[in-house]
């Protein structure tokens, strides 16, 4: 039986990962971390029935993990928090998917230290759709034969979200960059802004949009458009969930999607 707790369960993602692990052979909820709603059953928040599974104060999550026995967390808070709870959890020999997006640079660093310093595997995704990571290949294989093309990325969230651009759109610039010997990056033109040969980010922000990423390579007399949309979260709380199951099992060390999905 592999041992799932979540961080960041009363959430949108974190409800739909519990609802995911519950229906996973050989998966158990151990744990449930958040902000809010401490104290009341993890089930009873997200309306799945009672669970007997508290949600913990995220303080708690060092003895909280060792005493309910979790093999994996997983993580779908905001950067802040989980740049501070991954690596307590890595501490504890706890191994980790994490889900959460807008890290900075020193903060992706300090969590994948962590993983590798405490021996455990883990992966930081900003995407766990495999529709999602089959287009990052497509598009890295795209960026070998247009490179000449002008860039541009274009991709629209529901107006709650917090972070912008989104983490999948970083990950599709820096993909198409490393396959073109590095690039600039523009976000967002405003005023005389001559295009160079940068990649062009933008992000669009309304309604219940789940998350819709496009990538446009234009050039003299044609275009081609490559594009992903998510109907529903359950195409990331399913990935990661799978992922949960996959890094539970691995050797120590740091993953991509890439490598759970065989691709
Ligand atoms: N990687 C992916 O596939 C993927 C997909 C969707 C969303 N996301 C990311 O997952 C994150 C969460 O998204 P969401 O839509 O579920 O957001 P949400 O706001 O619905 O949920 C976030 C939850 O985290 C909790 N939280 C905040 N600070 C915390 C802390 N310090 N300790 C513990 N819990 C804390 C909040 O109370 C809330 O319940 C975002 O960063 C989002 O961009 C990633």
């Amino acid at each position: 039986m592999i041992n799932i707790a979540v961080t960041g369960a009363s959430g949108k993602m974190g409800t739909l990962i519990i609802s995911n692990i519950l229906k996973v052979e050989g998966a158990k909820l151990s744990a449930a971390f958040d902000l809010v709603n401490i104290g009341l059953d993890v089930g009873e928040v997200a309306q799945l029935g009672t669970l007997n599974v508290p949600i913990s104060d995220v303080k708690d999550i060092g003895s909280v993990l060792k005493s309910s026995g979790t093999n994996v967390l997983v993580d779908f808070t905001i950067a802040g928090a989980t740049v501070v709870n991954a690596p307590k959890a890595a501490d504890c020999g706890v191994n980790l998917v994490i889900g959460t997006t807008g890290f900075t640079d020193d903060q992706k660093a300090t969590i994948e230290a962590a993983i590798l310093k405490n021996n455990v595997a883990g992966i930081i995704s900003p995407n766990y759709s495999v529709g999602v990571n089959v287009f990052f290949k497509v598009l890295r294989e795209a960026a070998r034969y247009l490179g000449e093309m002008d860039v541009e990325i274009i991709e629209a969230h529901h107006n709650q979200k917090k972070d912008a651009p989104s983490g999948t759109a970083k990950k599709a610039a820096d993909i198409i960059s490393e396959a073109l010997g590095g690039k600039e990056y523009v976000f967002g033109r405003e005023g005389l802004a001559p295009r160079g040969r940068e990649i062009g980010i933008h992000a669009v922000r309304g309604g219940d949009i789940v998350g819709d990423h496009t990538v446009l390579f234009a050039g003299d007399g044609e275009r081609i458009e490559i594009k992903h949309q998510a109907h529903s979260r359950q195409a990331f709380a399913g990935g990661a969930v799978k992922a949960a199951m996959w890094i539970a099992r691995a050797k120590p060390g740091l993953y991509t999607m890439e490598d759970i999905l065989g691709l």
